[in-house]
């Protein structure tokens, strides 16, 4: 289910006790107008969303309201899971802690990307940030993903993944790069679906952007709801939806 709303009102839509899985891209407080790619096929203005907010602690606002506004439609087995960076992501872990608890924290993972980040001022930054908590440490749903291993002595074989997850961002001649700004990559929500939510259970993505979320758990097998307060994001969401019904034109993130 794909709809044009902020996340604050759609998280009044949710049934309480109905979500396996939160995922949330929120806005990363980049101060900026995040800008796509206008496609071949869509010769309108690039699509584009608002990506600063007054002060940090606004940002964190802003996501309070929304988390607190959404948790009550969480199973207990359900998991979260917040993507950030480096901005904020010092805040939002606090957050998280202080609305879930600090026992509800499982990993902070590193979507280690390759691309971009530079300068010769600092270490480059090739890494987004996203905080997994549970909603029941005893009781949440886990199924380790498995990622080929590296080493010369398991080569060909697969191993559990780590809290490093190395996956390529989505480069330019990508069959499944839409145009949309700041667009994730299929394979990651793959893997964070399938490891986070069972087979048959609902996904929702309150900040959807391209849908990348939304197609991820049509391939697997989940359920999934969203909504994106952009009108681009919906439009672009829905095409993806649309072509995967009809001809599954999404590239299987698996190959
Ligand atoms: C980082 S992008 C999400 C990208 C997405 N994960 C993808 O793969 O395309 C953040 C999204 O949050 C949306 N957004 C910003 N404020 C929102 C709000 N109040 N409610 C819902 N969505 C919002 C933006 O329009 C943008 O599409």
């Amino acid at each position: 289910m794909v709809t044009r709303a902020d996340w604050l009102d759609f998280a009044a839509t949710l049934a309480p006790g109905s979500v396996d899985l939160l995922y949330a891209d929120p806005p990363f407080n980049t101060g900026k107008v995040q800008r796509g790619r206008t496609r071949e096929d869509t010769p309108s203005a690039p699509p584009s969303y608002h990506d600063a907010f007054e002060t940090t602690a606004h940002w964190v606002r802003w996501l309070r309201d929304r988390l607190v506004a959404t948790l009550p439609a969480l199973k207990p087995s359900a998991c979260v899971l917040l993507h950030i960076d480096w901005r904020t992501s010092h805040h939002a872990r606090l957050l998280l802690d202080d609305l879930l608890g600090a026992d509800r924290f499982v990993n902070h993972l590193i979507w280690s990307y390759g691309l971009g980040g530079s300068s010769p001022r600092r270490f480059a930054r090739k890494h987004d940030d996203i905080l997994f908590y549970a909603m029941d440490p005893d009781r949440y749903f886990f199924d380790p993903p498995m990622v080929p291993a590296t080493s010369n002595r398991m080569r060909g074989e697969l191993k559990k993944a780590t809290d490093v997850l190395d996956i390529p961002a989505i480069n330019n001649m990508a069959a499944e790069r839409t145009g949309y700004p700041t667009q994730k990559p299929l394979a990651l929500l793959d893997l964070l679906v399938r490891a986070c939510c069972p087979q048959g259970g609902l996904v929702i993505d309150p900040c959807f952007g391209s849908g990348t979320t939304l197609v991820a758990a049509a391939h697997a097998g989940r359920a999934a709801h969203g909504c994106d307060a952009n009108p681009d994001a919906v439009a672009i969401a829905r095409a993806r939806l649309t072509a995967l019904d009809r001809v599954g034109s999404d590239p299987d993130p698996r190959g």
